[in-house]
């Protein structure tokens, strides 16, 4: 393929890509933009793999056979649950390909680069090993909390900030070494691999790079884990846009650039979301000091059935549903959305309240809705209907914790303090459709269970609202 096809086709899959991002912020237009990436990302790889780079295409189809074919195993096995930690995953490959690439970089001796152009490229080589590896390892911890492999709980090592300056002190002195080392061209550190001259200090920053990756996302705690999703996700897309810089390919830096500012502006919505510091989420270990010890919850809760919750349904006029990260496991968007059709063909008026931060990833319950085919003029964000909870008759909160913890509100020692919350207990009636007392992802306990005006309807999401629809039948 000629270089001015290959440029054209980068410019095409490049408008693709934009497309495809604002296609996806939209619940309307996802779908298109989804088939809009698609299509970036096949003419991209075509287009690569025919630019005349690539010169081993048995080794080429081979990785694409065994990598392809693991992607889709995972992708129809995952279920709807486990993608944040797919997502996390996949930016831990992202990362390490980074780091591999750098690698592979360093120790091509073929580039024939001299002066100013040899050392730019030195410094590509250093940055971008460091972004992956700090990305392969944040992401790797990531995944293993949103998995529950590891426990959510922050850890707070003593003087984390210095050793983080720390950290960051030994990347400059390390890459100015390293730069040194390889303005010297001599092979003089013998022990490493191949003789290159400047192995050591890029080593040891890469050993750096990965700790730094760990610390950062130990330290966070689990109400703000949201935020380090979307962080990770911004990494991501600057190691890609590094790994292009390596391999001189404009599309991976565009690619790559547009990744990392999305996730970056989507990384800043969060924090507003969630009031925390977004300097504070970039330094890491951010939102975990507390003062004293959270107040325990004391009171009665009281348990309603299913036939007394439809009863309550039939009586109301203005009704809201909050789903969480409960109606994900229980699966119960579809039984929810039957309820709501229902509701709705019987004159009441019923809405959806989502928060920002609602299930394990941005934007999980809007996929599930749309999943439910739940129509979008009835679903809203948390802002916009925030103040309308005094004239809701009654709100069913379907597997949803924190997201609806008043002790964000008045409880300045509680994890989640500050974080705006759904203020459903404003509304006539609450019911908390879960299993047991159990606490949520932020692992704090809920006063909303024991106030007067809230029933708590145990069981499991769907079991439960599938009990509800038919009495509200019957
Ligand atoms: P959570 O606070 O985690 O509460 C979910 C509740 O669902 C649990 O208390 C659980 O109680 C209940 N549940 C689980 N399975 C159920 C089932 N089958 N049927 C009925 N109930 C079930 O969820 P949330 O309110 O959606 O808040 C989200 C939390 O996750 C926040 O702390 C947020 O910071 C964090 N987080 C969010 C993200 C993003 S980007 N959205 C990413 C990482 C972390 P039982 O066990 O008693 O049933």
């Amino acid at each position: 393929m000629s270089h001015s096809l290959t440029t054209m086709s980068y410019i095409i899959a490049a408008i693709l890509f934009i497309l495809s991002l604002s296609g996806l912020s939209n619940q309307e237009t996802s779908r298109r933009g989804n088939y809009y990436g698609m299509a970036g990302m096949a003419i991209a790889i075509i287009a690569t793999a025919l630019s005349g780079t690539v010169t081993a295409y048995a080794i080429l189809i081979i990785a694409v056979l065994i990598g392809g074919s693991i992607g889709a195993m995972l992708a129809s096995k995952v279920a709807m649950t486990q993608m944040p930690e797919l997502v996390a995953i996949m930016h831990s490959l992202v990362g390490m390909a980074a780091v591999l690439v750098g690698f592979a970089n360093f120790m091509d001796s073929s580039s024939g680069l001299a002066g100013a152009e040899k050392t730019i490229h030195e410094i590509e080589i250093y940055i971008g090993i460091l972004i992956g590896a700090i990305t392969f390892s944040g992401s790797v911890i990531a995944f293993c909390k949103l998995s529950e492999k590891i426990s959510g709980k922050p850890l707070l090592l003593p003087a984390r900030h210095w050793f983080n300056l720390l950290l960051l002190v030994a990347v400059f002195v390390l890459g100015a070494q390293f730069l040194q080392q390889t303005e010297g061209g001599g092979g003089n550190l013998p022990m490493l691999f191949l003789d290159h001259s400047g192995a050591l200090p890029l080593l040891i920053m890469t050993v750096i790079g990965l700790t730094f990756g760990v610390h950062m996302v130990m330290a966070i705690g689990g109400a703000d884990m949201p935020v380090v999703v979307s962080m990770l996700n911004s990494y991501s897309g600057w190691a890609a846009a590094a790994t292009g810089f390596m391999l001189s390919n404009d599309l991976l830096i565009v690619t790559g650039a547009l990744v990392g500012s999305s996730g970056a502006i989507l990384s800043y919505i969060m924090c507003r979301a969630m009031n925390r510091n977004f300097i504070s989420v970039i330094a890491g270990g951010f939102g975990t000091a507390s003062g004293g010890a959270a107040a325990v919850i004391e009171g009665e809760v009281q348990p309603i059935d299913a036939d007394e919750t439809a009863q309550l349904l039939l009586a109301a006029k203005n009704i809201m549903i909050i789903p969480g990260y409960g109606m994900a496991v229980a699966q119960a968007q579809h039984t929810v959305y039957e309820i709501t059709k229902f509701l709705r063909e019987k004159g009441k008026k019923v809405r959806f309240g989502i928060h920002p931060v609602a299930g394990r990833m941005p934007g999980h319950m809007n996929v599930l809705l749309a999943e439910a085919k739940v129509p979008y003029d009835i679903v809203f964000e948390m802002e916009e209907i925030n103040e309308d909870f005094a004239n809701v008759d009654v709100s069913i909160v379907i597997g949803a914790n924190d997201i609806v913890n008043p002790s964000a509100l008045d409880d300045p020692n509680s994890p989640i303090a500050g974080m705006p919350v759904l203020e459903c207990w404003h509304g006539k009636t609450t019911i908390v459709l879960k299993r047991s007392m159990a606490s949520g992802y932020a692992g704090v306990g809920n006063p909303l269970f024991v106030l007067e005006n809230t029933r708590m309807l145990f069981g499991d999401a769907n079991a439960t609202m599938q009990a509800v629809l038919k009495a509200l039948k019957g």
